[in-house]
Formats: structure tokens, C-alpha cells, sequence
């Protein structure tokens, strides 16, 4: 455990060292679960937007991206029940005065019985060695079973009393579960209460006649409210989906874990407006889709799973997440739900307007379903910056720090490295700098000993560092190492485009989905 706390720390700190991501309006303290992204962050960033950009709307015909505005009509809110329903039930220690996610409390405890399953199977697995029947272990094995039948009591009790709104049932749980204060071990609960997470805003210059609105909570509803004016314009019939990434804002209780949990966010969402009938299909689909996207990054399998939900939101008739290995645990990175009709159906009733489909082929019209792929574009980010940092032993017996980054998401992909600041060398690599930088982010460094700047490159993820010595005058040759294996090869200079564009061009990512 501590290793891992040591771990998610370098993260931090490496973020912020290396211009990734610094705490926002730092000069004053920095404002609580709001970040910036630096120079480098706001590549990374740019490039994952990018990818996920054109795997939705670039390969796919029959999806199309849109960019609608942050604030919209309040009556938005009223239909899509976030007025309503858009709530975490929270509970406050009285001893340490912190306040907590009651669902969250309840849930970790659940996932504590499941790691505990998990350790049975592999003593189990060890003991048995090749033998092993992992799929029998579980149905058989008392233990196994015991703690998986105590877990989903509990993630099904605690559902039901969300659901009911019995809060009260929730306190009970968390006291007969003997729930105690993560940090302080104090098991001084007050009662649990709803907590609306929208931001309010107001729209006018006078306070008289000021509109109330509120900063959106999620883009989907953007996407929604224009689903008439897509459908009409880009003459897609059904199934076609809606693509859009933006911003997005949470009063969250609990605002840790970084970029984790933050409260102005972006999401990547994608709606998928289907046939009735078919949208479980869909959805099964979409599930496989999405983790094949994830896996293409190469950030390695065992690091994802699916997790199903068992308390559904108000507007879902099937959910899970991919939860991606943090470096504080299994968390969710991505939500998959089957939306039924419940959103364009409540924009109907709000608005008055008929939000419907002509199907040809069922010769009738109806409010389509919807299947919702939805991923924080931070969360994403944290996943494969964290998975990417890595300390390395050298055979020399030194050691260095390199962000291992997907070479097309590398926010430089080649720095230029004069040997020496003199004799014409700052001159020739100005000439591949004014070459490459028409297809490639580049960057020139003339400052430090070669192997220092080596370092600064691989901790920023820079896929290759071109040197330009005395010999490049003679012969238009220069050393490329590749960041990775840190091999050195010597190239001729006219080569480069071609061999950088091998290694970090978009389309070799995508065509690993
Ligand atoms: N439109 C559906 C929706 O918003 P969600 O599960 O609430 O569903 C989708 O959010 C994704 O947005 C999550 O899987 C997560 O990656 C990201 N997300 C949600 N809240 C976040 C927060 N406070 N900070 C960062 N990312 C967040």
C-alpha cells in the first residue's frame, strides 16, 4: 500500500515538475479539486481528445460531432432530472469533521470482500499449480462463495434503500457494516443527506431579472436537446450516434485523487440513437468497442475490467464502467448505459416539440433509445500518464525516470539536440527543426550536456531526440535514439520525417482498435 501511495505521489509531483498539470490559480493557494494543464499537459491532453475524436466520428460513417454550449435553458436540468435526482447521499464524521460519499463508504467495503475472494483464488492457483480449475474453485470453495453472496447482499441493500431514498437504511448499513473513518478510524456517523451536485449560475445584468442556470453536469445533454437539428442536417437514419467532448462540472463532496475527481472536468461522450428493442444489443456492442479502444493504447489488459452496475441511475435500463488500475486501485475510468428513451421521451414532454424518428422500414415514427459511451478526458489522462511513469535500472547501474507514452499521444515527438552551441550546429539542426515542425510537435535544445537533456526528454515522453555533431555538416547524418530502448542509430537527416511518422502517426493507433 504505501508503495503504491509513493507512487501516485511521483505522479503528482512529475506532473507538475514537468508542466503537465499544475493546481489551479496557484499563486493564491490554488483553488480546491481544480487543476491547469501545462505546455506538455495540454499536448498529452490535445492528443487523447484526438484519438478518441477520430475513432468516434473519423472512422465511424454513421457518427458525427457536435460542440454545444456549456449553459443551457434551465428547463434542461428539469427534464433530464438532474434538478431532482442529480444528488450523492453524504454523511459527515463527527469526530474528524470530515464528510464522506455514504455510497462510496459502502461500496469500498464491499470491494475489501472481493479482494479478499480474489486472495483465496490465488493461494488457491499456487497451490494447484497447472492443475488449476479457477472457474470450479469459485463455485466450490465455501470461502469464495461466502464473501461474493455477503458483497452483493450488501451493494443490493444499499441500491434498494438509494433507490427508496431511505437514507436511513444507508446510516444503518454503514453502522452494522461498523464503517469507520478511513483515515481516523472514528466510527462517529452523522445522519446521511442528499446533496445536489449542480453549480448555479445566473444569466442577466439586473439581480431582479436574472435567469437562474446552472454550469452543465454532464455534455450529454447537449447532445440531446440538438438531436432533431443533427438528425435533420446530416440526413442519418437509425442507428447513428452524436459525438461530442466539453466541459463539465460537479459540486463533488469528496474531491480527491488529483485529477480524478475534479470539479470542472471534461468528458468524451457519444450518444447512439437505436431502433427500441435493439438497445441492449447495442449496448453489448458498445461495451466491447470501447475496452478494445483502451487496449489498442497498449497501457496492458490485466489493467481493465468491467464492472456492472447494480444501482442504476434514473435513466438507465443497463450500466457499467471500465474501471482502468490506478495507482490507488481498480477505479472507474469510463461509463457504458443504456439510456432507454428516458431523455429525448422528458425533452418531449418539456419542450413540447416531437423529438422522433421516421423509420422507413417499421413504417412508423418513435422517440429513439439511446446507448451512452461516456469518459473523462482527465481520468483518461491520469490512467496513462500514471501507467507511463516509470523509475528504470540502467545496466551502468544509474537509473532514470521515462514517460513511457503511446508515441502518437507524446506531447514532443522529437527534440533536436545540437552537440555544441558553436561551429555551425545550431544552424543545421534550425534547418530540421523548420523541416519537421510543419508535421510534427518539435522542440530544439541547446542547453545542458547531451545526456542531461537525454533525461529531460524521456521524462516528458519524447518519443525521439535527434543530435546533430560535427560529422552532420560533412554528411547530413545525425544520431536518432529512440526513447524506449535507447538505442542510437545513425540516420541521414532527409530520413527523418519518414522514420518519426513510422512511429508516432495517429493512424497506426488506430488501426490497432
Ligand atoms: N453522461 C453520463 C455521465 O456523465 P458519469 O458516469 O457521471 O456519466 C462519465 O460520468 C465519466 O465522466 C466517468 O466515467 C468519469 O470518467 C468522468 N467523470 C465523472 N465525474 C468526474 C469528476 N468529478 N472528475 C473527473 N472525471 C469525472
Amino acid at each position: 500500500m504505501a508503495k503504491q501511495e509513493d507512487l501516485f505521489r511521483d505522479v503528482v509531483s512529475h506532473a507538475k515538475e514537468y508542466g503537465f498539470i499544475f493546481p489551479s490559480s496557484e499563486i493564491y493557494d490554488g483553488l480546491s479539486a481544480v487543476y491547469d494543464y501545462g505546455q506538455n499537459g495540454a499536448e498529452l491532453k490535445n492528443n487523447i481528445k484526438q484519438y478518441w475524436w477520430k475513432a468516434m466520428v473519423q472512422l465511424n460513417e454513421n457518427i458525427v460531432g457536435i460542440d454545444s454550449s456549456i449553459l443551457m435553458h434551465p428547463t434542461t436540468w428539469k427534464a433530464s432530472g438532474h434538478i431532482d435526482a442529480f444528488n450523492d447521499p453524504l454523511i459527515d464524521n463527527k469526530d474528524s469533521k470530515k464528510r464522506f460519499r455514504a455510497d462510496v463508504l459502502i461500496e469500498d467495503f464491499a470491494a475489501k470482500l472481493e479482494d479478499k475472494a480474489q486472495k483465496e483464488i490465488e493461494k488457491a492457483a499456487k497451490r494447484f499449480g497447472e492443475a488449476f480449475d479457477k472457474a470450479q474453485f469459485e463455485s466450490t470453495n465455501q470461502k469464495v462463495i461466502d464473501y461474493r453472496q455477503r458483497q452483493k447482499t450488501i451493494l443490493e441493500r444499499m441500491a434498494k434503500s438509494l433507490e427508496n431514498n431511505d437514507l436511513a437504511d444507508v446510516k444503518a448499513l454503514i453502522e452494522e457494516l461498523e464503517i469507520a473513518d478511513p483515515d481516523t478510524g472514528s466510527k462517529n456517523w452523522t445522519d446521511v443527506r442528499q446533496f445536489n451536485l449542480m453549480f448555479g449560475t445566473k444569466l442577466g445584468a439586473s439581480a431582479e431579472n436574472a435567469m437562474e442556470l446552472f454550469l452543465r453536469p454532464e455534455t450529454a445533454q447537449g447532445i440531446f436537446v440538438n438531436f432533431l437539428n443533427v438528425q435533420k442536417t446530416s440526413r442519418h437514419r437509425l442507428p447513428f450516434g452524436i459525438a461530442q467532448i466539453g466541459k463539465a462540472f460537479r459540486n463533488e463532496i469528496v474531491a480527491r485523487q488529483f485529477i480524478f475527481r475534479m470539479r470542472e472536468f471534461e468528458q468524451m461522450e457519444m450518444q447512439y440513437f437505436v431502433p427500441p428493442g435493439t438497445e441492449l444489443q447495442h449496448y453489448e456492442e458498445w461495451k466491447q468497442k470501447r475496452l478494445n479502444w483502451h487496449l489498442a493504447l497498449g497501457l496492458g489488459a490485466e489493467n481493465y475490467r468491467f464492472h456492472d452496475h447494480e444501482k442504476l441511475a434514473h435513466y438507465a435500463n443497463a450500466a457499467a464502467d471500465i474501471e482502468f488500475k490506478f495507482p490507488f486501485g481498480f477505479k472507474e475510468l469510463e461509463g457504458i448505459h443504456s439510456r432507454t428513451d428516458f431523455d429525448l421521451g422528458a425533452h418531449e414532454k418539456h419542450s413540447g416539440r416531437k423529438l422522433q424518428f421516421f423509420d422507413p422500414e417499421r413504417n412508423e415514427s418513435y422517440v429513439p433509445f439511446v446507448v451512452e459511451t461516456s469518459v473523462g478526458l482527465d481520468r483518461l489522462f491520469l490512467a496513462i500518464f500514471s501507467n507511463a511513469l516509470k523509475q528504470e535500472k540502467l545496466d551502468d547501474g544509474s537509473e532514470r525516470t521515462v514517460l513511457s507514452l503511446p508515441p502518437a499521444l507524446a506531447p514532443v515527438k522529437a527534440a533536436i539536440l545540437p552537440l555544441v552551441k558553436k561551429d555551425g550546429l545550431p544552424e543545421f539542426a534550425e534547418k530540421i527543426f523548420n523541416d519537421l515542425k510543419f508535421d510534427f510537435n518539435v522542440i530544439s535544445e541547446e542547453k545542458d550536456s547531451i545526456g542531461k537533456r537525454y533525461r529531460r526528454q524521456d521524462a516528458i515522453g519524447t518519443p525521439f531526440c535527434i543530435t546533430v555533431d560535427h560529422e552532420s555538416l560533412s554528411d547530413s547524418s545525425v544520431t536518432l535514439r529512440e526513447r524506449d530502448t535507447m538505442k542510437q542509430e545513425r540516420v541521414s537527416a532527409s530520413e527523418l520525417r519518414r522514420i518519426i511518422d513510422e512511429k508516432v502517426n495517429m493512424r497506426s493507433l488506430l488501426e490497432k482498435i
